[in-house]
């Protein structure tokens, strides 16, 4: 039987699974029978017809079944993809939450600050999205209750929404073997009554937002020296530029999401902002995942960063 379904999004799935399984068991059953009964009908010994095959009709017979599998084929594929292409439009009341996967635990940053490791704490009903990276291999972060999985990359973000809508405590695994201790990448995810996830989320331990932790790293890391203070160094203000296109050099345009701000802290050569000169350094290794999963949430507040 199938797992318990939690989210909004798992009865499509459901669906589109049982579709494939009663469309499929028709099929084999058609073959089985025909088979059998054949195999019976024209046994050695029987004095069952025997004679040349079948002239008359055979085009019009060909045509008939290839074209009822190619439209039950093409009917299966566009309601798998119609069923995927749903979840890709991401509520904008969503509540974003960061995943960096490691070696062999998944560390999860709330926008407030709270943070747990392999448990994710969620309301009931609210749409959730994951921004999700890894600080090594690739992982897979997959729960089969919200029937949603989603691979999590090494310098690359992912995104993953769903809206859970049952209370409970539902497993969560990592889909992708990343070594050892692979099939002991677990967790659990929580889904709580609203009054109750406001209790759970107080009783955290309040660290500071995301975003201010980022301001603070933007100031330690160095950030601010050249890109808001700096008389000397010529370095692009980053006040508001979130989800704006930026001019590269050698033509084109980036728009500025996450990837492309990651992309400019540990890989700031590969696309250099027009009218520049290529001179920030690479903060690999300086900055670990979680500092840029923090900078990039300062970057993208609303009021953006300090203005130059
Ligand atoms: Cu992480 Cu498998």
């Amino acid at each position: 039987m199938l797992p318990i379904a939690a989210s909004t999004y798992a009865p499509r799935i459901d669906l589109l699974f049982w579709l494939m399984v009663g469309i499929s068991g028709a099929i084999i059953l058609l073959v089985v029978t025909l088979l059998v009964w054949f195999s019976f009908k024209y046994r050695r010994g029987t004095k069952a017809k025997r004679g040349a095959l079948m002239t008359r009709f055979t085009r019009e017979v060909e045509i008939t079944w290839t074209v009822a599998t190619f439209f039950t084929f093409i009917f299966l594929f566009w309601w798998g993809a119609a069923v995927l292409v749903a979840t890709v439009p991401i509520p904008k009341h969503a509540m974003e939450i960061h995943v960096v996967a490691k070696q062999w635990m998944w560390k999860i940053e709330h926008p407030d600050g709270q943070r747990e490791i392999d448990a994710l704490h969620l309301p009931l009903g609210v749409p959730v999205k994951l921004v999700m990276t890894s600080q090594d291999v690739i992982h897979s972060f997959f729960v089969p209750a919200f029937r949603v999985k989603q691979d999590v990359l090494p310098g690359r973000y992912t995104e993953l929404n769903f809206t859970p809508d049952k209370v409970g405590t539902f497993p969560l695994y990592c889909a992708e073997y990343c070594g050892t201790d692979h099939s002991r990448m677990t967790g659990g995810v929580v889904v709580m009554a609203p009054g109750a996830y406001a209790r759970w989320s107080q009783g955290q331990p309040q660290g500071d937002s995301l975003a201010a932790q980022g301001k603070v790293l933007f100031t330690r890391l160095g950030c601010a020296g050249c890109h808001v203070n700096s008389e000397t160094v010529h370095a692009p203000d980053l006040f508001g530029i979130y989800g704006k296109p930026q001019p590269m050099t050698g033509g084109g345009f980036r728009i500025a999401d996450e990837g492309y701000l990651r992309d400019s802290i540990m890989l700031p050569r590969q696309d250099v902002v027009a009218g520049y000169a290529p001179i920030m350094p690479s903060y690999q290794g300086v900055a670990s995942e979680e500092d840029v999963v923090k900078l990039i949430a300062y970057l993208k507040q609303p009021g953006g960063s300090t203005p130059r």
